[in-house]
C-alpha cells in the first residue's frame, strides 16, 4: 500500500493543510484523507502511544477500525461511514432488542482485547453500511477500569434509554445484568 506520509514520524498542521478536518476532540483532529481513510493527528504523544497500542491489540475485532499507517503523532485508520449511536437514539428514540444485542457485542470484545475498560461513549460508537458497530477513540483502554459501562448508560439517560436498554440486557444476558447492578 502507498504511504500517504512517506513513512514520516511525524507530521505537522502543514502537512494537512490539503485535507478536510471531519471531526476534532480534546486530544486531535480528524481529517479525511481518502475514500475509505482518515488520519487522527495527535496534540500529545503519549495519547497517540495509548491509543496506538490499543487499536493494534484490538486489530483482531471486527469492532476496531482498520489501522493502516502511523508515526509518533499521527496514525491512519479506516474511515467509519455511518451515524453514532448518540444521533440513533436521536433519530429513533428506541433501542430495540437487536440494537442491545450489537451494543453488548461491542462491550463483550472489549472484554474479550484484554482492554480494562468495558466501556465507550454513545458518540465514539459508529454504525457501518452494514449495520455493524465499529468503535473509534480508545486511549482509555487500557488506562480506565471499568466492568460496567457507565458512560455509556449516562449518554443514554439524555435520550431517556437507559430502562429500556436495561430491560433489554435482562432479557438478553441476566448474569451480565446482575453484575452490573451488584457493581452500581
Ligand atoms: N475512523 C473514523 N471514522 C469516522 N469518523 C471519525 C473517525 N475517527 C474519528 N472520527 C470523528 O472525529 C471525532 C473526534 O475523534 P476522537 O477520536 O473522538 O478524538 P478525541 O480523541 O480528540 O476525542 C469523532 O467524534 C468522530 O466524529
Ligand atoms: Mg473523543
Amino acid at each position: 500500500m502507498e504511504n500517504l506520509f512517506n513513512g514520516s514520524k511525524k507530521i505537522s498542521q502543514k502537512d494537512l493543510a490539503a485535507f478536510n478536518m471531519i471531526g476534532d476532540g480534546k486530544d486531535g483532529e480528524i481529517y479525511k484523507v481518502a475514500d475509505d481513510k482518515v488520519v487522527k493527528y495527535f496534540f500529545k504523544e503519549e495519547t497517540h502511544g495509548r491509543e496506538l497500542e490499543a487499536m493494534k491489540i484490538g486489530q483482531s475485532s471486527t469492532i476496531m477500525p482498520r489501522l493502516y499507517e502511523y508515526g509518533d503523532n499521527y496514525i491512519v485508520m479506516e474511515f467509519i461511514k455511518g451515524i453514532s449511536l448518540a444521533r440513533h437514539m436521536k433519530r429513533h428514540g428506541t433501542i430495540n432488542e437487536d440494537m442491545t444485542k450489537k451494543i453488548l457485542f461491542v462491550l463483550d470484545e472489549f472484554k474479550k482485547l484484554g482492554f480494562t475498560r468495558w466501556d465507550t461513549e454513545v458518540r465514539h460508537m459508529l454504525m457501518d453500511e452494514n449495520g455493524d458497530f465499529k468503535v473509534i477513540d480508545h486511549k482509555r483502554a487500557f488506562t480506565s477500569d471499568s466492568p460496567v459501562p457507565t458512560k455509556l448508560l449516562k449518554g443514554m439517560d439524555k435520550f431517556g434509554l437507559t430502562k429500556e436498554f436495561l430491560v433489554h440486557v435482562k432479557n438478553i444476558n441476566p448474569k451480565l445484568f446482575n453484575a452490573w447492578k451488584k457493581h452500581k
